[in-house]
Order: structure tokens, then C-alpha cells, then sequence
């Protein structure tokens, strides 16, 4: 199901920056989809797309295992901007040549426009670009003019105007490249003509309608956690065909203070459907009993949820549909090797063979995270639920260390409640990428008024991050600390003791278990 009329496709050949790429073109209100290389001719000729962008890559475009592709796709008529690796196979394509140089060239580069009239270089001055490769173009193809060069580039851009196909050797997806935004607009504007209509208003009321034909009478079932994408694929559901929507909220009694109520009350209140919520805290304790070792404890409240969850569904199934949070970055394929396999993703779930659905149905598949966010704004969901910070699916379990009990979880909900609270006050919430307590299985000796006390050690943990692979711990203000420090103690019963987690990413990971 897609509710997009004007689209730019990016073939992905392996680059790091490709899902950039495609956010850059959506920025600019035109929708952008990645295929991989390996994506047919015709298939390419069905879609009707306004322009092709060929991203960056790894290789060289003369070792033929390297990925290449059908010449005739440069004869399709349709508009085509190469970054780096695609500029050099655009090259190659035409019979230009590329050479492999003795050095990189890598970062930052002055780069002069050669052609300031040029359509790609409209309102563009001579400036800084990101660069990052060794093969270069020496010698442009026939028909096409270089429109920029840099001191050890001699085409940093080249154009064939006439026919549309256009290529830079830089990256104006980066936000190094100091006019990238603008070379992007002047392709998708000037070149390829779209018209930008790509909005989430426009996305919301195109996708309700879809729903409504898809479902018409029958029913939907979808999983919802508390999490972004679960809560804005169901109120978008629940717009298109209200209380023929069952959400099935699972609380492992894992979740933060009051969260669980919280989803509850968000959904029942704001948006029509049935709210199935199973409440098995007690039942995840009995099962986690004695347990210690990290991954018993992850396999155990990962294997229970799914149990519990799927038992629901199957009571609630009744034919009809299955509904899914999946979005975009779950769902595009690699253009790296093994072009056929799809990412395996934690958002896309097996369901068991017995459970009969007559289809699945992810209305978020088309958007990033930022769209959905969006689009979660525009469907009314409180900001708290939108931009929430992430939470791991096992939840609190994997923030006590050591045997889980009801008592340790209370503290750990009320600490990490008090820290929340206090990082929300003292304004620098949206500096950080998350930040939460944990309880590792330590008592500590102190004192209190004249007696002396042996309770829980709390930990705090905060990063700054921007893809969560690495991560450092957020420099956060030593008068905040303090008060979180004297809050926790004061207002959680049986904590003695803050610590602040000052580990990076490597060697720490965000969790601590
Ligand atoms: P780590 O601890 O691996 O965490 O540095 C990186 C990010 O992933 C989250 N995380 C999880 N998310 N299921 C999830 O859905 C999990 O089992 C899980 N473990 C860690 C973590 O909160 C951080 O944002």
C-alpha cells in the first residue's frame, strides 16, 4: 500500500549515506524511495519516477564484480544525479575514464564552479564540499561538460544537460557540503520538475482512505507497546476505521512508573478502538525467579512476551487483518552483497502458523522515523508518547542486575521517575539521546539522621548519541546531578547512594546488561 503520486527513486549501490540521501529528498517534500541495484530495468520503466539518483559506493567501478548496472537506464529519459561512486559509473557508462589516484582525497575541499549557469549550480557559489574517494574522473564523456573542478579533482561535477543526467563527485547529502541542500533542490525542482507535495497531511488523509478500502468491513489487530511506532500506526488505524481496530498492549510489569497506565489511558481516551491490555507482571516474576545470568533473563521476558501476545491475538483474531509499526528503515533492502535479504528487524515479528490472517498490513512502511513522529503530532499523540526516548524491549529487566523482584522493580521505577522528572525541569531533555536509572545488586553502607542505613546503590545513566553504534555519556551539569542525587534519596525508599555512569560506547554499552 502506498499513498505517494510523485517519487524519486535512489539505486543504492552499497554507499554509506544512502537512507541519508532519500531523507535530504523527502526534507524537500518529494517522496524518495531506495531500491537496490539489483532492481530490473522494467521494474524501474513501471514506476514512473521523476528522477533517479545513483548514490556513492565502496568500489571501483573497472572491477567488474563491483556493482554496475544497465546502461540503457541512462536512455530512459528520465532525469539522473550520480554522487561519487554513481558519478564514476555514470562515467563509465559513457565511456568516459576514470583513473585511480595515488591518495584519497577525503573531507572537507574547496571546490570551483566551472559552469555558474549551469541548472545543478543554480544559486550555488564556489565552495566547500565533503569528499570521499580515490578513482576520479580524467576525462568526461562525450556530450558531457565538466561544471566544476577542485585542486586534485579535475571534475568534481559533470553534466549532460541536454539529456538530464547530471553527477558530482562530492556528497551533497552531507551537511559538510556547505550548499548541498540547494544542489539537491535544483535537481528535484529544476531538473526533474517535481512539485513537492509530499506532506504528512497529505500522507495521512491519502493512507486513511487506503486503509478504509483495504479493511472495509473486517477487523485489525495490532500489537501495541507504548513505543513511537506501534502508537502512530494505531491512531492512524484507528482515524481510518475506529473500533474495528483491537490493540493488544502486553504489560510484562517491566515498563516505567505508571507507563503502562499512561498507554492506556492515551489510547482509550483519545482514540476509538478496543484496548485489550494483559497485565502479567506477577507471572514474568514467577518465571524470572532465581534468575541471574543476563541472557536467561532476556530469553526468558522475550520468550514469555510472545507467548502471552500471541495467545491474545489468536483470541482476538477473527480473520481480517494484522497490523504492524513497521517503517521504512525496517523494511529497504540492502544494495550491499546479497541484494535479496531483507534486514532482520525486531519490529518485523513472526507469527506462529496456526494465527490466520487474510494479510498484514504496515500503514508506517513508507516513512522515517522523523515522518512518523510527524505524523504521530498531526494524529493528535501527546509529545510524551511521540518523542520518546527509546526503551528496550525487555525493559527494566535488562536495568536490574541480578535476580528481578516486585520490590526491586518499585525502586528502580520510582529513581528512575525522580531523574526523568529532574532532566525535564532543568530543560536539557532534548540534549540528550536517552537517559534512565539502574539498579545494579549492590548495598551500601551510609548514614541517615543518627542511624545507620545498608540499602540500594543507584546507578544514572545518560548518553548523547546520534545512531546509538557509539555513544558518550552526556556532560550533564553538576547542580542537576546533585539535586538528582538528593531527590532519589529522599523520595525513594531504601536508596542510599547515587552513582553517575561516566562510560562511553565502546567499551560500555548504552544498557548495562
Ligand atoms: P546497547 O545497550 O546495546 O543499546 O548499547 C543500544 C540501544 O538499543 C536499546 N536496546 C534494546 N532495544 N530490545 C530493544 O528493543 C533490546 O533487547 C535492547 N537492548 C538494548 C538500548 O536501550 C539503546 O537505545
Amino acid at each position: 500500500m502506498s499513498a505517494v503520486k510523485e517519487k524519486i527513486l535512489v539505486l543504492d549501490f552499497g554507499g554509506q549515506y544512502n537512507q541519508l540521501i532519500a531523507r535530504r529528498v523527502r526534507d524537500n517534500n518529494v517522496y524518495a524511495e531506495i531500491k537496490p541495484y539489483t532492481t530490473s530495468l522494467e521494474e524501474i520503466k513501471n514506476e514512473n519516477y521523476k528522477g533517479i539518483i545513483f548514490t556513492g559506493g565502496p568500489n571501483s567501478v573497472y572491477d567488474m564484480s563491483s556493482p554496475h548496472y544497465d546502461k540503457e537506464i541512462l536512455n530512459l529519459g528520465i532525469p539522473v544525479l550520480g554522487i561519487c561512486y554513481g558519478c564514476q559509473l555514470i562515467c563509465w557508462m559513457r565511456d568516459g575514464v576514470v583513473k585511480s589516484a595515488d591518495t584519497r582525497e577525503y573531507g572537507k575541499i574547496d571546490v570551483t564552479i566551472d559552469k555558474k549557469e549551469s541548472v545543478l549550480f543554480r544559486n550555488i557559489p564556489d565552495s566547500v564540499v565533503w569528499m570521499s574517494h580515490t578513482d576520479y574522473i580524467s576525462k568526461a564523456p562525450n556530450g558531457f561538460e565538466v561544471t566544476a573542478h577542485s585542486d586534485n579533482c579535475p571534475c568534481a561535477a559533470m553534466e549532460n544537460p541536454g539529456e538530464k543526467i547530471y553527477a558530482v563527485q562530492f556528497h551533497p547529502e552531507v551537511t559538510h557540503t556547505q550548499y548541498g541542500n540547494t544542489l539537491l533542490k535544483n535537481f528535484i525542482f529544476d531538473v526533474c520538475g517535481c512539485a513537492g507535495d509530499w506532506k504528512m497531511e497529505g500522507f495521512i488523509e491519502n493512507t486513511v482512505n487506503a486503509l478504509r478500502e483495504q479493511i472495509g468491513d473486517k477487523k485489525v489487530v495490532l500489537g501495541l507497546s507504548g513505543g513511537v511506532d506501534s502508537s502512530v500506526a494505531a491512531a492512524l488505524l484507528s482515524k481510518a476505521v475506529g473500533s474495528q481496530l483491537t490493540c493488544v498492549f502486553v504489560d510484562q510489569g517491566l515498563m516505567r512508573k505508571n507507563e503502562g497506565d499512561f498507554v492506556e489511558e492515551t489510547f482509550t481516551r483519545l482514540f476509538d478502538m478496543n484496548f485489550v491490555r494483559v497485565n502479567c507482571g506477577d507471572e514474568f516474576i514467577a518465571k524470572l525467579k532465581g534468575l541471574t545470568d543476563p541472557e536467561d533473563k532476556r530469553n526468558v521476558i522475550g520468550t514469555e512476551f510472545y507467548k502471552v501476545f500471541w495467545a491474545k491475538v489468536r483470541e482476538e483474531a477473527d480473520g481480517g487483518f494484522f497490523a504492524q509499526g513497521t517503517i521504512y528503515p525496517d523494511c529497504i533492502e540492502s544494495g550491499k552483497g546479497d541484494a535479496d535479504k531483507i534486514k532482520t528487524h525486531h519490529n518485523k515479528v513472526k507469527m506462529p502458523d496456526d494465527i490466520k490472517f487474510d494479510g498484514v498490513i504496515e500503514p508506517l512502511c513508507d516513512l522515517f522515523k522523523d515522518e512518523v513522529r510527524k505524523v504521530g503530532e498531526l494524529l493528535g499523540i501527546p509529545k510524551e508518547l511521540v518523542w520518546r526516548q527509546p526503551f528496550p524491549g525487555p525493559g527494566l529487566g535488562v536495568r536490574i542486575i541480578g535476580e528481578i523482584t516486585k520490590e526491586k522493580i518499585k525502586v528502580l521505577q520510582d529513581a528512575d521517575a525522580v531523574f526523568r522528572d529532574e532532566i525535564s525541569r532543568s530543560g536539557i531533555e532534548n540534549k540528550l539521546s536517552q537517559f534512565f536509572a539502574v539498579l545494579p545488586d549492590v548495598r551500601t553502607v551510609g548514614v541517615m539522621g543518627d542511624h545507620r542505613t545498608y540499602d540500594h546503590l543507584i546507578a544514572i545513566r545518560a548518553v548523547t548519541t546520534d545512531d546509538f553504534m557509539t555513544a558518550d555519556f552526556a556532560r550533564i551539569p553538576y547542580d542537576v546531578l546533585a539535586r538528582v542525587s538528593s531527590r532519589i534519596i529522599n523520595e525513594v525508599d531504601n536508596v542510599n547512594r547515587v552513582v553517575y555512569d561516566i562510560t562511553s560506547k565502546p567499551p560500555g554499552t548504552v544498557e548495562w546488561e
